[in-house]
């Protein structure tokens, strides 16, 4: 018979594996990929490059990288089947629908579908970081009642999946930004959606099927969805592109005191891991400064500062990076509802890393319960 103590609810404290991947230490607030720190590859390293950096343990070499460039160019386009499948849901439903969708005819329709082999597997995984952005760019559009754009293999990925989702060249600051992004939400260790991954893989399932599960993991606003949670916040406070920095913080730590009094849960706040800062957020607030600056909207950050201050003075629970991402998107002009599907993107990266690992050194996932339901009785 199980005691209270030995129910780890929601597994927390618990170590189930080794991963190679990322080191998540709370206790200096970093984060490292495959050895090194995040902030350093968001300073200095393309998405392309970190992608291949969780996938192979190593940077790329210029030459690997080329080729890896233009593969990722050549696979961009959007399928015709997925796009008739997408064509199929409802402008209505929750993008993440759409993406977890997306993935799963792509899967289907694969010609590798079943080969699990380590080099068929890291072949789907580059297609499939290939062929994302066009998902979440062509829902946005079509929500909108504008047309597919095609992509442009003369753009690296950042500028092309801007470029797919507003029919626009963006300014460098503003694809910078977007890069840093990917580079910030690529990987996280054992969170609920890569952790989801692997539970798929350790049945010895498809890679597809793995990732469209960790995508309905991701959707949730305890995980993902806080990205897109932090906005409707900053929406229900409102939005007041004249006012001044000053009153919108006032504003803002007047909400927050109120949400704390009636003891609600803010998203974007707080974190499994980190207790006293998430690693990411300072490369991701320094992003969002930038975008601030870049759009000249200084009350996004008086309503940034001052929820983060009064959250701060009543509990002393800090951001989480979607805090920062969330108004970086925003203002980047992307629809409130596409910021999980965007985090898809990234994390397509972490979570194939993952299934690379699990599938290499694989036992099945598979925990024991305690019982707490009515005894045997006769029928
Ligand atoms: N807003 C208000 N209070 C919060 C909070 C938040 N965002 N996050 C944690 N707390 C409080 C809890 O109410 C609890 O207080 P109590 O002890 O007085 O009951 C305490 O802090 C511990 O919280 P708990 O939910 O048990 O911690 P956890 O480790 O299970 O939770 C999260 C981690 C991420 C699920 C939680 O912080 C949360 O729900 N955050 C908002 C969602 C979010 O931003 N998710 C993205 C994560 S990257």
């Amino acid at each position: 018979m199980s005691t209270t103590e030995d129910i780890k609810k929601g597994l927390a404290g618990v170590v189930v594996d080794y991963t190679a991947v990322s080191k998540v230490n709370p206790e200096t607030n970093s984060l490292l990929y495959r050895g090194y720190p995040v902030q350093d590859l968001a300073a200095s390293k393309s998405f392309e490059e970190v992608a291949l950096l969780l996938w192979t343990g190593e940077l790329p070499s210029e030459s690997e990288l080329t080729e890896f460039s233009a593969f990722e160019r050549a696979n961009r386009a959007l399928d015709p089947r997925v796009k008739a499948a997408i064509d199929l849901l409802p402008t209505d439903c929750h993008p993440m629908d759409v993406g977890r969708t997306a993935v799963s005819v792509i899967g289907a329709n694969h010609a590798e579908a079943e080969n699990s082999s380590p080099e068929a597997e890291l072949r789907k995984a580059k297609e499939l970081f290939a062929a994302f952005p066009a998902v979440v760019a062509y829902d946005q559009r079509r929500r909108r009642g504008q047309e597919l754009v095609a992509p442009r293999e003369d753009l690296d990925y950042s500028s092309n999946f801007l470029w797919m989702s507003f029919g626009e060249e963006a300014a460098p600051e503003v694809v910078d930004a977007f890069r840093v992004s990917m580079v910030l939400y690529a990987e996280h260790s054992f969170n609920a959606s890569t952790f989801t991954a692997r539970v798929i893989t350790s049945t010895l399932s498809d890679l597809h099927s793995a990732v469209t599960g960790a995508i309905g993991a991701l959707k949730g606003p305890l995980h993902g969805g806080a990205n897109e949670a932090v906005m409707h916040t900053f929406d229900e406070i409102g939005i007041d592109k004249n006012e001044s920095r000053k009153d919108a913080a006032v504003r803002a730590k007047a909400w927050m005191e109120d949400a704390l009094a009636q003891k609600k849960k803010v998203m974007g706040f707080g974190h499994r891991v980190y207790k006293h800062g998430d690693s990411r957020v300072p490369t991701m607030k320094a992003a969002l400064d930038k975008m601030i600056e870049h759009y000249g909207r200084s009350e996004m950050l008086g309503l940034y500062d001052g929820l983060e201050s009064a959250m701060d003075e009543a509990k002393a629970i800090k951001p989480n990076l979607d805090y920062p991402a969330g108004p970086t998107y925003h203002l980047m002009g992307f629809d409130t509802e596409m910021f999980t599907p965007i985090f898809i993107a990234a994390r397509i990266t972490g979570w194939t890393a993952h299934i690379f690992e699990q599938r290499a050194s694989n036992a099945l996932i598979r925990p024991l319960s305690a019982y707490n339901g009515p005894e045997q009785r006769a029928l």
